[in-house]
């Protein structure tokens, strides 16, 4: 059931921001970071793939695993929840969409200035010297393949995947913009994040200290639950295209 008051603030919004994590992406079939089981975290050790020193330890192994994780978005689909978020963008004055994913999907929904805070998956970069690798194919990867990162046509570097690795700090411009979005808007919405790492799970606290009404989306519990003035419990997949329905269905 979407309040009232929800709709009506989502129908005089001037600028909404809405924050993005994995669960936007759960009904694509990407997996989360930490739902039970199904999460990344229970089935691989974040410490020896998500870091730096990981990588440099065994790049064969840690590039292997990015480039599974790369493989299965690119056979995945935006679903209805990308959709929507790509929807709201035309019927809003202004949307600011931040994501702590590292896939495309938002992208290939639709949406436009996707602000990434932890980087993508599509934007590998040499360690040394940072030149950008181009992807040349894509070959089917298991979850266990090792495969030797390429070099840098500059030189010779190591290519590493473009993601922001745990103690690495987040790329400064999105961090920037993203803050801004968060201190100028008037309604802010947080997709399928558990708000377990920081800064990204700063932004709604700055939001909320200048009394700007948050609307969660998210089938479970989580820490932004006190936070959010609306709390709307379910599938971003099922629950976005039920909110924009019922607010701008009949305009
Ligand atoms: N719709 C909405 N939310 C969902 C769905 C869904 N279909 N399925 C799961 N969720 C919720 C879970 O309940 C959980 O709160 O999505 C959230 C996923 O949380 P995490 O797995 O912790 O992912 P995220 O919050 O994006 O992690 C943040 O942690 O490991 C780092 O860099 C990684 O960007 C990632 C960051």
């Amino acid at each position: 059931m979407i309040p009232n008051q929800l709709i009506e603030q989502l129908q005089q919004a001037k600028h909404l921001v809405i924050l993005t994590g994995a669960g936007v992406s759960a009904e694509s079939g990407i997996p989360t970071f930490r739902d039970a089981l199904t999460g990344l975290w229970e089935n691989f050790d974040a410490e020896q793939l998500a870091c730096k020193d990981g990588f440099l330890a065994d790049p064969s192994l840690v590039w292997g695993w990015y480039e599974w994780r790369r493989n299965r978005v690119l056979k995945a689909q935006p679903n209805p929840a990308h959709l929507s978020i790509a929807k709201l963008a035309k019927r809003v004055p202004k949307l600011t969409l931040i994501t702590q994913n590292v896939d495309d999907l938002h992208e290939r929904a639709g949406s436009l200035d996707v602000l990434h805070l932890h980087g993508s998956l599509h934007h590998p970069r040499c360690i040394n010297c940072g030149t950008p690798y181009r992807h040349l194919e894509t070959e089917p990867v298991g979850s266990e393949s090792r495969i030797d990162p390429p070099t840098c046509s500059r030189c010779k570097g190591l290519v590493r995947p473009g993601v922001v690795w745990f103690g690495e700090p987040l790329p400064a411009d999105q961090w920037a913009l993203s803050e801004q979005a968060c201190q100028n808007c008037d309604l802010m919405m947080i997709v399928g994040t558990s708000g377990m790492v920081w800064p990204a799970a700063d932004l709604p606290y700055m939001a909320e200290k200048l009394d700007v009404p948050i609307v969660q989306v998210n089938p479970t519990i989580t820490s932004f639950n006190g936070l959010a003035k609306f709390n709307l419990c379910g599938k971003a997949g099922e629950v976005l295209p039920k909110l924009y329905a019922a607010t701008f269905s009949d305009l």
